[in-house]
């Protein structure tokens, strides 16, 4: 096992109505500065939810300025806005009310109104460390990204079709309000989005080299089953807060890093797939569900036995030699993303052209390679776009 810190520092207010709480629970990271109420393309004001958060910030007296607009796979350009907006009108916390989207851009925010206008360039093109940023909140409307507990933030500049992160303890919210009832107005593709994307961060885990890593091991094996599980029954039955509950704690339980103490994760699926979504801005959780099942079919011979363990241990794989378990497992991730509505080739999403897989390949990875199973070259990489095609 690796040598780690493990720091859980968001608060999780979790169950229904908790969006009451919003104001009460934000005041004690504001100071006498205002907050900024970040949010998407209006999802929260149909819902009900924007009229509810913003009663919760006047019952407790918070001055605020508002900025929506953010877009799945959130531009640098609302980025840049929100940075001005901080500086103008002494903003002291970034209240993100949405998906992961709304809560990377206002994340971003917090980064570049604390680092200067570089920040892009240090902080998600280099990985210069951040070493400030405005405090953030996070009311969650979609389980999908996990970024309601997750140091990361990833954001898109669209003019150079360049999807970048950046990682930090700064941005890890303070307080994060997970009510599944407001999870009900998902529509069923979002639903499954989400699911895949939780599933994959679990994955991306899990597939690792590090050895004596039991205990997280058996978390990762269970909380994967209960999403395989889980997710279908959510898009059988939308509107049971039951199931809606279950996975809305599946996706913060997958990325706020408790299942990846500890070991050297992969993370190289994220890597290829945001490369897909910055081009052909398609959803996350679509263009993992297409990649996943390639890289495996790619990197399977790296380590045998890790393959082998998920196709028993997750896919109840018994029968055959190693190399059926594993295909097998891998025909059943496929046929588990078919079953909630996502393709499995990237063929059939919609505007994929082969003539950039060469290029995708050199943009993620360069001359160089990467990757914790298998160190991946572009060559790799422009293979796994190939085998996705199929
Ligand atoms: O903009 P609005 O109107 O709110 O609509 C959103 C958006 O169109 C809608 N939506 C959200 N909650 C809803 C709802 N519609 C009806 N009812 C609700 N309750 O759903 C759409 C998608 O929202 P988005 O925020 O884009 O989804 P998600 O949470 O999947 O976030 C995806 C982004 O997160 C990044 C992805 O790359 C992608 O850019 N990721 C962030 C990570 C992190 N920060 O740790 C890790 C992930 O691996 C991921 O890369
Ligand atoms: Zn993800």
């Amino acid at each position: 096992m690796e040598d780690f810190v493990f720091h859980a520092r968001t608060k999780i207010i979790f169950g229904r109505n908790t969006e009451v709480q919003t104001g009460a629970s934000i005041k004690p990271f504001i100071g006498d500065k205002k907050v900024l109420l970040h949010y998407g393309q209006g999802s929260i004001v149909r819902s009900g939810l924007y009229d509810r958060v913003v009663d919760s910030l006047k019952a407790e007296g918070i001055e605020f300025v508002e900025l929506g607009g953010v877009v799945p796979n959130p531009r640098l350009a609302l980025v840049r806005e929100g940075i001005e907006m901080c500086r103008s009108q002494d903003i002291g916390f970034i209240l993100a009310v949405g998906g992961g989207s709304v809560i990377d851009s206002a994340k971003a925010i917090a980064i570049g109104a604390c680092a200067g206008d570089d920040f892009w360039e240090r902080h998600y093109v280099s990985d210069e460390p951040v070493i400030e940023a405005i405090p953030i909140g996070t009311v969650l409307t979609i389980p999908a990204a996990g970024s309601e507990a997750s140091p990361g933030t990833v954001v898109t500049d669209e003019p150079n079709e360049r999807k970048l992160y950046a990682v930090s303890a700064e941005v890890v919210p303070m307080v994060s309000i997970l009510n599944p009832e407001l999870t009900l107005t998902l529509p069923a593709d979002q639903t499954a989005y989400g699911a895949s994307d939780m599933l994959a961060h679990i994955m991306e885990r899990y597939f690792t080299n590090t050895e004596h890593v039991e205990v997280t091991d058996c978390l990762c094996e269970g909380a994967m089953r209960a999403i395989i599980k889980i997710a279908p029954l959510v898009l059988a039955e939308p509107d049971n807060y039951d199931y809606r509950a279950e996975i809305m704690l599946a996706g913060m339980v997958a990325h706020n890093d408790s299942l990846g103490i500890g070991r050297i994760g992969d993370w190289m699926t994220h890597d290829i797939e945001h490369e897909l979504s910055a081009i052909w801005d398609i959803a996350h959780g679509a263009g993992l569900a297409v990649m996943f099942p390639a890289w495996m079919q790619h990197v399977h011979r790296s380590n045998i036995p890790r393959f082998v363990r998920f196709a028993e241990n997750v896919f109840d794989v018994r029968e055959g030699s190693d190399e059926e378990k594993i295909q097998k497992a891998i025909d059943a991730l496929r046929a588990w993303y078919q079953s909630i509505g996502l393709c499995t080739s990237l063929r059939e999403l919609e505007a994929v052209e082969q003539d950039k897989f060469e290029l995708m390949a050199e943009r993620c990875v360069g001359d160089g390679a990467r990757g914790g199973i298998m160190q991946l070259t572009k060559n790799d990489i422009a293979e796994i776009y190939r085998i996705a095609w199929q």
